[in-house]
C-alpha cells in the first residue's frame, strides 16, 4: 500500500479543491427547487468516478433522483466491496444562522479540528466522507494496488429516506452482488478514539394534526368554552412520555431487545465526560429515560421526539385568536427488535384514543427505516478494525450510534449482505445544523484508512 499512500500524500491539495467544487453546489433532496443541482451533482460524482478508473459508470434514473453506479472488476475469484454513500444533502435551512453560506465552503480552524475544518452543507454528512472513497479508489488505481473488486452505489435520496434506492436494490440483485459492504456516514468518537459504528437505530416519523372547531375563532368570545387544538395538542405531547421519561405508548417497548448486563459494562467503557458534553451543549444538565446512562440512552435506548410544532398566529405582536388546527412533527428511533410500522400503527391508535371530546386527530405516516446490528466477529469488522488501528495506531472501540440508514437494514434482507460502518465524522461536526464541518483530519485519515480496509479483507477472505 505504500505506492498508495505516496499518491494520497502527493495529491491532498488537490482531493480538497475537487470536494469543494462538490460542496458548492445545493444538492438538496427535500425540495424541488433543488432537483436541477442534485442532478448537477450526480453528474460530477459520475465524472470523477470515472476519472478515477471505474468502468461502466452510469448514471441510473429513478422515481426521484438519480443513482451513480459505478465498478472496476479485477478478478472474480477476489472477494467484491460495494461501496454505499450519499451524495444528496439536508436543507441548509435556518440560512441566516450560517456563519458563512451554506455552499460556500470555507476552510476554518476550531477548538477540535486545529489543522482546520471545511465548512459546508454536506461537508460532513454525506459529501465529503462519500468522496474519501473515490479518492482512496483513486489512489489504490494508479499505484496499481487495487487488491480486489469493487463497486459504487451513490444515491441521492438518503436525506428523504432512500425509497427509490430501495427499489433499486430490489431491481439489481445480479449486478450489486459483492461480499461485503463498506459506507461512511457515520463517525468516530473522537480524533484519537477511533471507534466503530456496529448498530444503527430505526426511525418512525409521523405528523400529526389536531383540530377543534371548523374556524379560527375570537379567543374573548370562544376561550374557555371549546378545546383549544393548541392547548390540547401541547397536553398530548406532554402525555407521550411519564415521569422517568419512559414513553406511555402501550406496546412501545414489548420488542426492544435488552442488552446484557456485560454488553452494558463493555459500552459503559467508551470514553465520556458529561461535563463536556453539557459545557458543549450549553446546558447545565442532561434528561432522558431513567436507568440508563447518556450514551446508552442515545443508542441502544428508543426515543420519541417533536421535530417541529406550530398552529395559530406566530405573527408579529398579538392576535387574540383559537386556531382551529395544531400540527406537530413527531419521530420515534427505534432499536431491535422494534418494527417500525408496528411501531407507526401504536402511535396513531394511542394518539387517537387519547384525543378528547371535541377535537379530532389525523395521523400521516412519513418515511421511516428498520434498525440494524452489525456483529464485531466478523471479517468485514475485523478487516475494518486493522485498518483504523494501522493508521491510528489505536485499536477502535465498537460503538452503537443513535442515527439512522434505512437502507443498511435493506441491503441485509435484499442483498444478504451487512455494512461495515467506516465513519470518520465527530458527533460535533454539526451535520443537518447551520456550519456543518468536516475535520481535514478526518477527510484525510479517511482517504488514507480505506485502503488498508481493501487490503485486509483481501487478505482475511484469502486466509
Ligand atoms: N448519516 C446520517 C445518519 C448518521 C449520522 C448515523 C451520524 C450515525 C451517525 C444520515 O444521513 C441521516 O441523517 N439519517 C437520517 C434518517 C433519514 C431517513 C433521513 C437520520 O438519522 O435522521
Ligand atoms: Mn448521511
Ligand atoms: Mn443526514
Amino acid at each position: 500500500m505504500n505506492n498508495t499512500q505516496a499518491f494520497i500524500s502527493a495529491n491532498k491539495e488537490r482531493f480538497l479543491e475537487e470536494l469543494i467544487d462538490l460542496l458548492k453546489i445545493p444538492s438538496v433532496s427535500a425540495d424541488t427547487k433543488f432537483s436541477k443541482d442534485v442532478r448537477e451533482t450526480a453528474s460530477l460524482v459520475a465524472k470523477r468516478l470515472k476519472e478515477a478508473g471505474a468502468e461502466n459508470v452510469e448514471i441510473c434514473e429513478t422515481a426521484g433522483h438519480p443513482i451513480v453506479y459505478g465498478e472496476k472488476l479485477i478478478d472474480d475469484s477476489l472477494p467484491t466491496i460495494l461501496v454505499y454513500g450519499h451524495y444528496d444533502v439536508q436543507p441548509a435551512d435556518p440560512i441566516d444562522l450560517w456563519t458563512n453560506p451554506a455552499f460556500e465552503p470555507v476552510i476554518k480552524t476550531t477548538e477540535i479540528h486545529p489543522e482546520g475544518a471545511i465548512f459546508a452543507r454536506g461537508s460532513c454528512d454525506d459529501k465529503g466522507q462519500m468522496y474519501m472513497h473515490v479518492k482512496a479508489f483513486e489512489a489504490m488505481m494508479n499505484a496499481n494496488e487495487l487488491p480486489c473488486n469493487v463497486k459504487f452505489m451513490i444515491e441521492g435520496e438518503e436525506e428523504v429516506g432512500s425509497e427509490n434506492l430501495g427499489v433499486f436494490v430490489k431491481n439489481n440483485h445480479e449486478r450489486l452482488i459483492a461480499d461485503v459492504i463498506l459506507v461512511s456516514d457515520t463517525g468516530i468518537l473522537a480524533n484519537d478514539v477511533p471507534s466503530i459504528t456496529t448498530g444503527l437505530r430505526g426511525l418512525s416519523y409521523v405528523e400529526v394534526e389536531v383540530t377543534g372547531p371548523n374556524r379560527d375563532l375570537h379567543s374573548g368570545l370562544y376561550g374557555g368554552c371549546v378545546a383549544n387544538p393548541i392547548n390540547i395538542l401541547a397536553k398530548m405531547i406532554a402525555s407521550l412520555h411519564d415521569d422517568d421519561n419512559k414513553i406511555t405508548i402501550p406496546g412501545f417497548y414489548d420488542k426492544v431487545v435488552d442488552l446484557s448486563e456485560n454488553e452494558r459494562a463493555e459500552m459503559a467503557k467508551a470514553p465520556f465526560s458529561k461535563a463536556a458534553y453539557c459545557k458543549a451543549l450549553d446546558i447545565d444538565e442532561v434528561m432522558g429515560e431513567d436507568g440508563y446512562s447518556t450514551m446508552e440512552r442515545g443508542s441502544i435506548r428508543p426515543t420519541l421526539d417533536v421535530n417541529g410544532i406550530w398552529g395559530g398566529y406566530t405573527g408579529e405582536g398579538a392576535k387574540t385568536v383559537i386556531a382551529s388546527k395544531a400540527y406537530a412533527k413527531i419521530s420515534m428511533r427505534l432499536v431491535p427488535d422494534q418494527d417500525p410500522v408496528e411501531i407507526t400503527n401504536l402511535f396513531l391508535n394511542h394518539f387517537e384514543s387519547i384525543a378528547p371530546e371535541g377535537t379530532t386527530v389525523k395521523v400521516t405516516p412519513h418515511h421511516g427505516g428498520e434498525p440494524a446490528v452489525t456483529p464485531t466477529d466478523s471479517i468485514g469488522y475485523n478487516a475494518a478494525s486493522m485498518a483504523y488501528e494501522k493508521t491510528f495506531e489505536k485499536k477502535p472501540i465498537p460503538v452503537r450510534s443513535g442515527g439512522s440508514i434505512p437502507i443498511v437494514a435493506m441491503f441485509e434482507k435484499e442483498l444478504g449482505l451487512k455494512s461495515i460502518l467506516m465513519g470518520f465524522g465527530l458527533d460535533s461536526d454539526a451535520i443537518h445544523s447551520p456550519d456543518e464541518h468536516f475535520g481535514l483530519f478526518n477527510f484525510y485519515k479517511g482517504i488514507e484508512t480505506i485502503p488498508y480496509f481493501y487490503s485486509y479483507y483481501t487478505e482475511l477472505v484469502k486466509s
